[in-house]
């Protein structure tokens, strides 16, 4: 059976194969203009914060000050964040966690903005130099929230949410309040794909899942974290207790229990494979974080 092969490619053979052209033109257009902006909004996903950030960022962005946004809040294991937010804290990164769905954050945001550009701003009145808005850009990987946030700071929809353009036009500022503007679109850039780990982290997690990785092994690298790190969904959502080692097998038994049958009662697959990372796409499968602080080597 043609799925069953394809299934039983184990984890370690998945091929990382992406390539985003179109962010070479983002990353000239930032380096262009880095010196128009006076802050930088860093969007990462609190599910997968270091997956999800962005690789060599400090080529981009000279030495701007940087806060770095965990998005997502809603949908992350809070005792994972805390660890993830004092590791980022001990790099000197100003944080915030948010939930841009549902809650107001621009008042938490230019609050932390006009706290980070004190002296900065201080430094230009000293010097004489004429009040002005300060400029703030949006970067991060495709979709972390990058135009969620946008359309909440600008408060009516800047930005098509959930659509994946090319990438920064011409560069247009939008009113926050009296002190702060924004450059309207976002600058979309590279997530690190350093290992096989943290591109199974952004397949499971984020849109780019098509281009990265086959969605069987996307699956099955998603049942086994959860049943590695919380079981308790797997048995809540799936009704199954362990994964077996035959992957097969698990998908076969939640297609059943899920009623994934095609023609003469086999089961449907691709069905079972679409549950799952919608589960995960909608929000569903809360509570759960994939990058693990523990895991990485090199950090
Ligand atoms: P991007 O610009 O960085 O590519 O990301 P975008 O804002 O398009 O957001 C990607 C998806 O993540 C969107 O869902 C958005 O609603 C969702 N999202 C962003 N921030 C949060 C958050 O804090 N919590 C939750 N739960 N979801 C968040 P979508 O399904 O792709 O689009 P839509 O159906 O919501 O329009």
């Amino acid at each position: 059976m043609k799925e069953n092969n394809k299934t039983q490619n184990s984890l370690s053979k998945a091929v990382i194969n992406w390539y985003p052209g179109h962010m070479a033109k983002t990353k000239r257009l930032i380096q262009e203009n880095i010196n128009l902006i006076d802050i930088v909004y860093e969007v990462i996903d609190a599910r997968i914060p270091y997956s999800s950030k962005i690789v060599d960022i400090d080529n981009y962005i000279k030495q701007k000050p940087r806060l770095l946004i965990f998005t997502k809040n809603d949908l992350c294991d809070k005792v994972e964040t805390k660890k993830w937010i004092e590791f980022y804290q001990k790099q000197n990164y100003k944080v915030i966690e948010v939930d841009l769905i549902h809650d107001n954050i621009t008042k938490e945001i230019i609050n932390k903005t006009n706290e980070m550009m004190k002296d900065i701003i201080q430094k230009r009145q000293e010097k004489g130099l004429k009040k002005r808005k300060i400029r703030a850009l949006v970067v991060g990987i495709p979709n972390v929230g990058k135009s969620t946030l946008i359309n909440k700071l600008v408060g009516k929809k800047a930005v098509n949410v959930g659509n994946k353009p090319g990438v920064t036009k011409n560069l247009d500022w939008i009113r926050i309040n009296q002190d702060v503007e924004l450059l309207d679109t976002p600058g979309i850039l590279w997530p690190k794909f350093e290992n096989q780990k943290i591109a199974l982290n952004l397949a499971s997690l984020t849109a780019i899942k098509e281009e990265v990785l086959p969605i069987e092994i996307v699956v099955e690298y998603i049942l086994r974290t959860l049943e590695k790190y919380y079981p308790l969904i797997l048995k809540e959502r799936y009704k199954i207790d362990s994964i077996n080692e035959d992957i097969v097998e698990t998908i076969e038994e939640i297609g059943r229990k899920r009623g994934c049958l095609v023609h003469g009662g086999e089961i449907d697959y691709d069905k079972v494979y679409n549950i799952v990372l919608n589960d995960i796409k909608a929000g569903l499968i809360k509570n759960i974080t994939f990058d693990r602080w523990n895991e990485y080597e090199t950090l």
